[in-house]
């Protein structure tokens, strides 16, 4: 090696030291997020207190996807607004923290927030932030501390990236999907318009008014033929925007043919004549995932009757929400409960009648109230498998009905769901997912109700299927 470069290298690690000692107590992270930021998703972010007291943690989203009205502002000649949907400000001061809430659209409308914590910032100790993203805002914490939630009814931002700038930050880790929320906030309303009209088939029930059950979806092929001319398979609910929860005797073929079906969602009349088609806002997803419940069988009669339903993403979402379209409410443990006697509904596309073909399936979503019978009772009723001798009525299942009202064939997989607090008519009550139309003797048998899978027991199962695949 020659002495100049010898010299050179010299330098250059000479610079490297001092570079690595200046940077110290001043460390900058940035992590890119590509898909964007959505619910469920949590952010740590872990550092170290320094001597510089002031820490800037900033969420930037792509410009124009803050703006209420882009093209307001573009046909005005005005550059897309940029936005940080939550700046957090930390301050050194003794025991202090200053969380800063700046707000989404203006420069002007920053929120200061002044948070007292029981442990601080302190010189040289090691703390963690993190941000759990919820469906309106931010929930953030400051090592066991919960400080504040930062709502934002609007929107939360297209959030793709996190800056951590003049702090003394190590490192920034985004674990997606780490803590969904099980609804979200505005689940289980009716759209504002429905009529609320008394008149409201399933067996006997009626036509449902559009918007009365904008969960309610239609597990569609896409492709007819001769020897299976019919499009509607069965049902199913939205409990968000890309999530489906259906029966697992209903997907069984489609997990592997996903190609050859689709989901249909703000759907009223289950037919292609477009002369309907102002009652409703008919959307329809291509099929990204079928889940089917590990423990479903099949035989003797359908148990563990669940199957999740991820449909495909169009622009980052996918169902849009509106007058016609919305989630149902899963039923939150330990809060919904609904006892024997309870009056819920029923919602479907399928039979009136045991002995209709489906060429004979209503054109108009029917709704129909039945009440929950009570479990022991119901098990007594169906008795046991002449052939295995086992009980038909087993855990994981709900029996409901009323007479001469019940699901049919075509039903399988949509919704039984009541309302929280009770049937008050004219309520805003939200309606709650309690049950999933599963099997039955028959349809509106004098003696057996329909059977449902119970959906309380498949909370923790939804949950972790939803945390695993975004
Ligand atoms: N298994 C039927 C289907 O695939 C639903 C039957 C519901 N039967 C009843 N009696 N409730 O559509």
């Amino acid at each position: 090696m020659t002495s100049l470069s010898r010299w050179k290298l010299f330098i250059f690690l000479l610079i490297e030291a001092i570079g690595h000692v200046s940077s110290q107590g001043h460390r900058s992270v940035t992590r890119a997020f590509n898909p964007s930021l959505r619910p469920g998703d949590v952010i740590t972010i872990q550092g170290t207190g320094s001597t510089r007291s002031v820490g800037l943690i900033r969420l930037h989203s792509e410009k124009g996807t803050c703006d209420s009205n882009p093209r307001l502002r573009s046909d005005l000649g005005q550059a897309p607004l940029s936005c940080n949907p939550l700046v957090l400000k930390l301050l050194t001061r003794k025991h202090k923290i200053l969380f800063l809430k700046k707000d989404v659209e203006s420069e002007n409308k920053d929120v200061l927030i002044k948070t007292k914590l029981t442990s601080g910032l302190m010189r040289r100790m090691p703390y963690t932030i993190t941000i759990t993203v919820t469906y309106t805002g931010y929930d953030v914490q400051f090592n066991n501390d919960v400080p504040i939630e930062f709502v934002n009814r609007n929107r939360v931002g297209d959030v793709n990236m996190i800056r951590a700038t003049s702090g003394n930050y190590d490192n920034i880790m985004l674990k997606r999907g780490a803590n969904i929320p099980l609804n979200e906030p505005d689940c289980g309303q009716r759209g504002a318009n429905i009529f609320r009209s008394k008149w409201a088939r399933i067996t006997n029930g009626q036509n449902a008014d559009p918007g009365a059950y904008p969960w309610q979806v239609a597990l569609r092929r896409k492709h007819v033929y001769p020897w299976a001319p019919y499009a509607h398979m069965c049902g199913g609910s939205l409990v968000s925007s890309c999530w489906v929860v259906t029966a697992a005797h209903c997907v069984l073929y489609v997990g592997r043919h996903k190609k050859n079906f689709m989901i249909r969602v703000g759907d009223l009349h289950n037919g292609d004549n477009s002369m309907y088609i102002m009652d409703e806002d008919q959307q329809t997803f291509d099929i990204e995932h079928v889940i089917v419940h590990p423990d479903f069988k099949d035989r003797p009669v359908p148990k563990n009757d669940i199957a999740l339903i991820k449909l495909v993403e169009k622009h980052g979402r996918c169902a849009r929400y509106g007058e016609y379209v919305n989630s149902v409410c899963l039923p939150e443990p330990g809060q919904d409960v609904f006892a024997t006697n309870t009056e819920c509904h029923i919602t479907g596309w399928g039979a009136k009648n045991w002995t209709d073909r489906p060429r004979d399936y209503p054109h108009v979503l029917q709704y129909g109230k039945i009440r929950l019978h009570d479990f022991n009772t119901c098990k007594e009723l169906y008795g046991r498998d002449p052939i295995s001798n086992i009980s038909q009525i087993s855990e994981g299942m709900i029996c409901a009905g009323a007479p001469g009202i019940d699901t049919c064939q075509g039903d399988s997989g949509g919704p039984l769901v009541c309302e929280r607090g009770g049937p008050t008519f004219g309520e805003d009550n939200p309606f709650v997912l309690w049950g999933i139309t599963s099997w039955g003797h028959g349809c509106a048998d004098s003696v057996k109700p329909g059977v449902y899978a119970d959906v309380t027991k498949y909370i923790d199962w939804i949950q972790k299927v939803r945390s695993k695949i975004f």
